[in-house]
């Protein structure tokens, strides 16, 4: 018995399922989790630098652990993740007491670099992955899903983003090896995986020349007793038909695509070299959905680019309205160090950023409401996420398409599967009731002929 851990994630699910094996290595090692820094003999801070607040917020909860410490100098405080990347020596230099420090390339350092700290200040950023850490232990925090990385890293340079800065170049994965993790997983009783890469569509492409993407959702697909899966996050220049028509054919592959735009106007994507033109972007949204009935579609959007106009800004504005996303993850622009777009000119005041993206959220909000009215009357396969956040008395599930479900499910267990039918439409959810449970899924949701509407504004979860 070593001692007890606490791990503090932020940012994507890169860095949540970087975390799961971070506490997998901890385990290992004889460590226990628990829920409290005052608690835990190891506490890790597993970071993210997508955008600027993420730097002052990690200094901040470093100078709370450093008050603890000073009660309990024993404790050991680590730092690893994207910001860890990074910011390299500054950690050091504006955190002294912090004992551990590790970037991207390393986590499998982690239990080495902990014992080396018991001599004094361990650091260690490496430049680059030499090759994929398929071998680490992981810790999952579900009994039903589990992330599987297939690529790490990423070859394209939009403008805005440190990711390859951070992550460096793009890996894949080997196929037979992602097969016998999901497989093992199978037979652990996972029952939903999400894949994870920066571009998922480029997987393979560094293995033998061509992508494989679609090849390997259909050897996923059949393994047995896998009921979903997902994936994320596709790059709109590489999405192709062969792509769709897995999503279409594959029985577990998920009626959902999140497939980040970040802009609807021509100009900015080409200052943003995303690759694609708003027209080509659009044509990928109608191939899907011409493809795959139902499908949800979901996307990224980035205000306040630098130099972004006004009638740039109303160009995202009609994508959107065009579009239909189910949801989208808008943000607003922020400059990062060892980005192209940093050193452009252009750069926007705060005030007019913030008031694009009121207009944008707003539009957004009511095509989310108007695209969950349509599930209405319908009949979902949920998979049950626990208790609802709101009110403890009713469960949250969610359909294929990633919508998330509030019902009433008396003692349905975390994982299990149910039909509800949806009865009302919010924003960011759907009320159902339960009809049935343990059935085997339906491939597509049923239509039966009970129409009621929701609210987007009266309800307590979406205000
Ligand atoms: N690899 C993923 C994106 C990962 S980053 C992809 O290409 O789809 C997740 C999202 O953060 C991006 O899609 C983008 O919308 C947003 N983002 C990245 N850099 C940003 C920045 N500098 N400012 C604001 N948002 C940013
Ligand atoms: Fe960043 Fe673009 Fe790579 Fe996504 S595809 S991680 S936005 S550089
Ligand atoms: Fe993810 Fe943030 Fe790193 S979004 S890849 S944890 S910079």
């Amino acid at each position: 018995m070593n001692g007890t851990y606490l791990i503090r994630t932020y940012g994507c699910q890169m860095n949540e399922h970087d975390s799961e094996r971070m506490a997998g290595m901890l385990e290992a090692e004889g460590y226990s989790p628990v829920d409290e820094p005052e608690e835990a003999n190891v506490v890790v801070f597993n970071t993210c630098c997508i955008r600027e607040n993420a730097d002052n917020r990690l200094y901040g909860n470093l100078g709370h652990m450093k008050a603890i410490k000073d009660h309990r100098p024993e404790m050991k405080i680590v730092v690893g993740g994207c910001l860890a990347q990074k910011d390299r020596s500054a950690i050091q230099q504006r955190a002294p007491y912090v004992d551990v420090v590790l970037g991207t390339h390393n986590l499998g350092s982690l239990p080495r670099l902990l014992r080396e700290s018991n001599e004094g200040p361990a650091f260690e950023i490496l430049e680059q992955t030499e090759t994929f850490p398929s071998a680490l232990p992981a810790r999952r925090n579900s009994v039903w899903h589990a992330w599987v990385s297939i690529s790490i890293g990423c070859n394209n340079s939009c403008t805005f983003c440190i990711v390859p800065a951070v992550r460096g170049a793009e890996i894949s994965r080997r196929p037979g090896e992602i097969a016998q993790e999901v497989q093992d997983l199978v037979d652990d009783g996972v029952i939903e995986v999400t894949l994870l890469g920066q571009n998922v569509n480029s997987y393979g492409r560094d293995l033998d020349g061509t992508p494989q993407f679609s090849r390997l959702l259909r050897m996923l697909d059949t393994i047995d007793g896998l009921e979903r899966i997902r994936f994320t996050s596709p790059h709109p220049k590489d999405f192709r038909m062969d792509t769709v028509e897995a999503m279409a054919q594959c029985r577990a592959v998920c009626e959902h695509i999140h497939l980040p735009v970040q802009s609807g106007s021509d100009s900015v994507l080409r200052r943003m070299k995303r690759a694609y033109s708003r027209t080509k972007y659009l044509q990928k949204v109608d191939m899907i959905r011409a493809a795959i009935p139902d499908v949800a579609i979901t996307t990224d959007i980035i205000v306040g680019f630098p130099g972004e106009t006004e009638q740039e800004f109303q160009d995202t504005l009609s994508l959107v309205g065009q579009a239909r996303y189910d949801a989208a993850y808008m943000f607003q622009y922020s400059p990062r160090p060892m980005t192209a777009a940093a050193e452009m000119g252009g750069h926007l005041p705060k005030e007019i950023v913030q008031e694009r993206f009121g207009r944008l959220v707003a539009l957004q909000e009511d095509i989310s409401f108007e695209r969950n009215l349509r599930a209405v009357g319908r009949v979902e396969e949920i998979v049950v996420e626990g208790a609802s956040k709101r009110d403890a008395d009713r469960l949250t599930g969610r359909t294929r398409t990633n919508k998330l479900v509030h019902f009433e499910g008396d003692g349905l267990d975390e994982g299990a599967r149910a039909g509800v039918s949806i009865v009302a439409a919010h924003r960011h959810h759907l009320d159902g009731n339960l009809i049935g449970t343990g059935a085997k899924p339906a491939r597509r949701s049923l239509s039966l002929p009970l129409v009621t509407t929701g609210s987007p504004a009266g309800c307590a979860s979406c205000n």
